[in-house]
């Protein structure tokens, strides 16, 4: 299999869509972003690295990060991690507040933002918000091997402003005593997170231990029982209330962000990011799927 002809294909394809979806606009920096990017890069197992379009554009990873967050807090906590959150779907959409009053402040699953809330707090243990904003970003810049990766401030202070719907959800967290540090501080870490900003090429390379039993290059970032956990979230929850249809096309873990990018893996095989800004009504990239459907079905990477 020619992967490199394979994901020429694929953006070759993608580029005569007409159906490209919605692009986030709920703050400027990405209701300014064309709908007509689309990249994708996959790493496989050899080292070897394919690109093709957009790949080496960075465009801001959102709700991806909360996959980089929860392999930190695993690291800092262990499975303490899993009292102060599910590992189930939501079948909600990413920013719901209707299941935390039934369930006590827990929220459902790591990749939602209430989730990605509680992960924050908990990084914040023992940290000051700016250091673990240091932290964040030299662990994606270690994964990665790339020392250029930012995060974009502008995005930030967007998410900032108009952050209202997290602001609530980690007010009524703590409220349930499930936020323990300043809702203020966790969530402008938190939108530090979510401002991260990489191209596919950075991302597939930050994913490679996903793919390879918790290692790169040798290195290990986390034992390979807790890579197979991350992954087994990624693929019941990475999608909110799509992820059940995401497993039924593509059956792979991956991990969405309201940016347009989408990081996959094929266990042992590839670590795989695409980006296509257009969304669809759960906040997934369209053509993101759409291409990861291509690719797998090309490969027969699904794992089932
Ligand atoms: O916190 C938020 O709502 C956004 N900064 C990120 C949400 C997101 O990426 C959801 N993903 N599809």
């Amino acid at each position: 299999m020619d992967i490199t002809q394979l994901v020429e294909e694929i953006a070759a394809d993608m580029a005569t869509r007409r159906e490209r979806g919605q692009v986030a606009d709920y703050i400027p920096p990405l209701a300014g972003v064309s709908d007509s990017k689309f990249g994708i890069a996959v790493v496989l197992e050899d080292g070897s690295v394919h690109t093709a379009g957009d790949a080496h554009e960075p465009f801001s990873i959102q709700s991806i990060s909360k996959v980089f967050a929860l392999t930190l807090a695993l690291g800092t906590v262990g499975d303490q991690l899993w009292s102060r959150v599910g590992r189930e779907p939501s079948g909600s959409a990413f920013n719901s507040i209707v299941q935390l009053e039934r369930e006590r402040g827990i929220p459902r699953n790591p990749f939602i933002n209430a989730g990605a809330i509680v992960v924050t707090d908990v990084l914040l243990g023992h940290l000051e918000p700016r250091e673990a904003i240091g932290q964040m970003l030299r662990f994606v810049r270690e994964l990665a091997g790339d020392e250029t990766i930012m995060i974009d401030s502008a995005v930030a202070r967007a998410e900032e402003e108009t952050g209202f719907t997290n602001m609530a959800l980690g007010n009524y967290m703590r409220a349930f005593g499930n936020i323990q540090g300043e809702v203020a501080k966790v969530l402008g870490t938190y939108f530090h997170f979510c401002a991260l900003s990489m191209s596919c090429r950075q991302l597939a390379m930050a994913g490679r231990y996903l793919m390879d039993s918790g290692q790169v290059e040798g290195r290990r970032i986390v034992t390979a029982r807790r890579a197979r956990r991350i992954n087994a979230l990624m693929m019941s929850c990475g999608h909110y209330d799509n992820s059940g249809d995401f497993a039924y096309r593509i059956g792979l873990p991956g991990k969405s962000g309201v940016g347009g990018g989408i990081l996959c893996v094929a266990p042992g095989r590839a670590s795989i990011a695409v980006w296509s800004p257009g969304l669809n009504a759960s906040g997934n990239s369209h053509l993101g799927q759409a291409a990861l459907e291509k690719l797998v079905q090309a490969t027969g990477w699904s794992v089932f």
